[in-house]
């Protein structure tokens, strides 16, 4: 019996996870004009992914692709920035200022793999107690930096490599 309750516990896990991607609204609906710029699937192994960033608007997030994990990118409002700066380090578990976290002069954009730190769900945009990404599988707030504020996760969420090729585009990778 211990098994089989073991087994149900991994399922709803599981499931857990599958609807936290799903649950990614804002995203999907930009997804199909998004996934058309990714690479085929046989390729995307290889690399990097190149996104056009003007269907974005301020205050939204879109989810990616990239090596199969999903990358957040959030075109921040002012509000947002703001919040994430005039955040003192002494408050964060994993102290990073924000403006380690952006390109100079592309503040606004803010691109992170859409990870959990904890154990690995996706989190969910615009939601938390910072107005960042809130993991549901157990807690784990992030601020609009995608920094750590609250909960059982150890670290912010990674900064991919990434570059501007152009004012409104990027390759990630
Ligand atoms: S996996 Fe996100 S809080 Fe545990």
């Amino acid at each position: 019996m211990a098994t089989a309750t073991a087994g149900t516990t991994r399922r709803d896990f599981l499931y857990i996870a599958t609807a936290a991607v799903g649950a990614v609204g804002t995203a999907a609906a930009v997804w199909p004009l998004i996934h058309q710029m990714n690479p085929d699937a046989s390729v995307l192994a290889l690399a990097s992914t190149e996104v056009d960033l003007t269907p974005i608007a301020e205050g939204q997030i879109v989810t990616v692709k990239w090596r199969g994990k999903p990358v957040f990118i959030s075109h921040r409002t002012k509000k947002e920035i703001e919040e994430a700066r005039a955040t003192p380090l002494a408050q964060l578990p994993d102290p990073q200022p924000d403006q380690e976290r952006v390109k100079e002069g592309h503040d606004q954009w803010l691109v992170v793999v859409g990870v959990c730190t904890h154990l690995g769900c996706v989190p969910l945009g615009h939601q938390g107690d910072y107005d960042g990404w809130f993991c549901p599988c157990h807690g784990s707030h992030y601020d609009t930096s995608g920094r750590i504020r609250q909960g059982p996760a150890p670290a912010n969420l990674e900064v991919p490599t990434y570059e501007f090729v152009s004012d409104t585009s990027i390759r990630i990778g």
